[in-house]
């Protein structure tokens, strides 16, 4: 048992069927105590129902799922003491104070944060005496964070916490997230935005269709760090592309090359441009992001769950 019991969260074979539907098929996944795990996958994917059950709300159909070494399906006053939840939609009493909602939840635990200083945390000290129907929508998403938070969790759900924020917001979100995972508070968490998990997550595993079809870091996820390196840049003005030192690749306006060599590229490609006093106007040099990554792979997940009939087209589409 202390190899289930060692990791913050531990799921083996994982299912829940609604009916006849199979949401989630067989998923296995370990998050390690401190770390923040995000789970990445396109609408529908079954994120929200694998959380679920590992929060204790949804029963699961098979598999095994420890939780801080608790079964979540047992909800025991410990289980309930030590976690904290964000859920993608939350419903409170719109009456109520933002102060006198999170007051009210810090009253359910044993050690909770400092009230104000957890509204503060969060963004919401200018809202404190709003009334919650009163919020715009970030904001009521900032109070459920304050209210997954109060009770000073050591495991923290976090099903999409930034949707809706505004750019400033969600780099503040960040910041509250990374002092909660230096603290020592191990998050799992969902999110549909790339950067979000590239700036926040230790591991990734992206799920499609009910099954988890990558995991890693998200450097390496993928065969990133492996992948080819792009060198793009617009065409030198009173230049042709046959005069370049090497093939490329025309995208749109831009020139490209794909290499795994970038460094004896590069000198090839910037000594020809010093050679005729050229600059490479926009020049990058890039890999793969976390999202290409992505898209590679619930993309293809998406084209093999497709009907045939659909694929043929794709393929044709491709091929033309
Ligand atoms: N209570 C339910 N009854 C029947 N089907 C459900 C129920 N809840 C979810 N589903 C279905 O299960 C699948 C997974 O849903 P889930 O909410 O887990 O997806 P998700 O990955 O969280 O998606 P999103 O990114 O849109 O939040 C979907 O096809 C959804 O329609
Ligand atoms: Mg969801």
């Amino acid at each position: 048992m202390e190899a289930v019991t060692d990791g913050a969260v531990v799921v083996r074979g994982l299912r829940k069927s609604y009916g006849h539907f199979e949401a989630v098929r067989g998923v296995d996944f370990a998050v390690q105590r401190g770390e923040v795990f995000s789970l990445l996958g396109p609408n529908g994917a079954g994120k929200t129902t694998t959380m679920e059950m590992l929060e204790g709300y949804r029963e699961r159909t098979s598999g095994e799922a420890w939780v801080l070494g608790m079964d979540p399906q047992s909800r025991d006053r410990r289980f309930r003491e030590r976690v904290g939840i964000v859920l993608q939609d939350i419903a409170v009493d719109a009456y109520l104070t933002v102060r006198e909602i999170v007051a009210r939840n810090a009253g359910y635990y044993p050690d909770p944060r400092n009230v104000d200083e957890t509204i503060d945390l969060v963004g919401l000290k200018e809202k404190a005496n709003s009334r919650i129907n009163k919020l715009s929508g970030g904001q009521q998403r900032r109070l459920d964070l304050a209210m997954g938070i109060i009770g000073n969790p050591d495991l923290l759900f976090l099903d999409e916490p930034t949707t809706g924020f505004d750019p400033n917001a969600r780099r503040g979100a960040w910041d509250v997230i990374r002092g909660l995972r230096e603290g020592g508070t191990t998050i799992l968490l969902t999110t549909h935005y790339m950067d979000e998990a590239q700036a926040l997550a230790d591991h990734v595993a992206v799920i499609a269709a009910g099954e988890i079809v990558a995991a890693g870091t998200p450097d390496t996820i993928g065969g990133r760090q492996q992948a080819a390196v792009r060198i793009r840049f617009l065409p030198p003005a009173g230049t042709r592309l046959e005069q370049l030192p090497l093939p490329v690749q025309r995208n749109g306006e831009w020139v490209e090359i794909q290499t795994d060599e970038p460094t004896t590229v590069l000198h090839s490609l910037t000594g020809w441009a010093l050679d005729r006093g050229l600059e490479l106007p926009g020049l990058e040099v890039d890999r793969p992001t976390l999202e290409d990554v992505y898209l590679e792979l619930t993309g293809a997940a998406a084209r093999a769950d497709a009907p045939a009939s659909e694929r043929a087209g794709t393929t044709r589409e491709g091929a033309a």
